[in-house]
């Protein structure tokens, strides 16, 4: 409401301005100097008249100027605004060390040793699931969660959340830590490997 209230009086504004300038020839100090000039007559009567011409186009703006006025200045307003709400999201990343989720998200490349999970395994955002759920945001979240993927009964009963450790010992060996998973993937006996993995997990988020 402030905004409608007020642009179309700066509008207004501006434009009486602008007819004023355009009719006086702008300064005062050329109103002065001419003033003190002996043709002080010429710019005297053309005052006049310019000063008639802003109540004129004030009176005038109501059926026809208004609507080109206001049109005008509007995009000006908006279009130095508009450019600028794009990076807003950044108030989500304030509690992550990266600049921004996306940013981190575009720049995210997965460790070599995630081929052998990618068989089965997505992990980007919005992705979907192959074999198994897609690993977006997986860190951190309860075991089974992940929408859209139908986890085993093992899994969803395991009560994990997953963490630095929990997921060290599920890519070591899934089947072993949790009977009954369907993640058929005997595990990855490089501790380095893993580690690499987890801190991937940790990023896709
Ligand atoms: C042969 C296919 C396959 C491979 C290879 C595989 N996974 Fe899985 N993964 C699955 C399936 C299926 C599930 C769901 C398990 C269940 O429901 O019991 C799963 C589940 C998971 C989960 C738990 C997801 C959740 O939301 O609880 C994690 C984490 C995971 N996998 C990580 C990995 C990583 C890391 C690798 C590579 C080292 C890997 N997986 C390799 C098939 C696979």
């Amino acid at each position: 409401m402030r905004k409608q209230t007020k642009i179309p009086a700066l509008a207004l504004t501006a434009a009486a301005a602008l007819a004023l300038a355009a009719c006086s020839g702008g300064t005062p100090e050329e109103a002065a100097s001419e003033a003190a000039s002996p043709s002080a007559a010429t710019p005297a009567s053309e005052a006049a008249p310019a000063s008639e011409a802003a109540p004129a186009s004030e009176a005038a703006a109501t059926p026809a100027p208004a609507p080109s006025a206001s049109a005008t200045p509007a995009p000006k307003p908006e279009a130095t605004p508009s450019p600028k709400p794009a990076p807003l999201p950044e108030p989500k990343a304030a509690p992550k060390p990266a600049p921004s989720p996306e940013a981190a998200a575009a720049a995210l490349t997965p460790p070599a040793s995630f081929a052998r999970c990618a068989v089965c395994h997505n992990a980007q955002k919005g992705a979907g699931a192959k074999i198994g759920p897609n690993l977006w945001g997986v860190y951190g979240t309860k075991a089974g969660e992940i929408s859209g993927f139908a986890f085993s009964d093992a899994l969803k009963a395991s009560g994990l959340t997953w963490n630095d450790a929990n997921l060290d010992e599920w890519i070591a060996g899934p089947m072993k830590m949790v009977p009954g998973t369907a993640m058929g993937f005997p595990g990855i006996k490089d501790p380095a490997k893993r580690a690499e993995l987890i801190t991937f997990l940790k990023q896709a988020r």
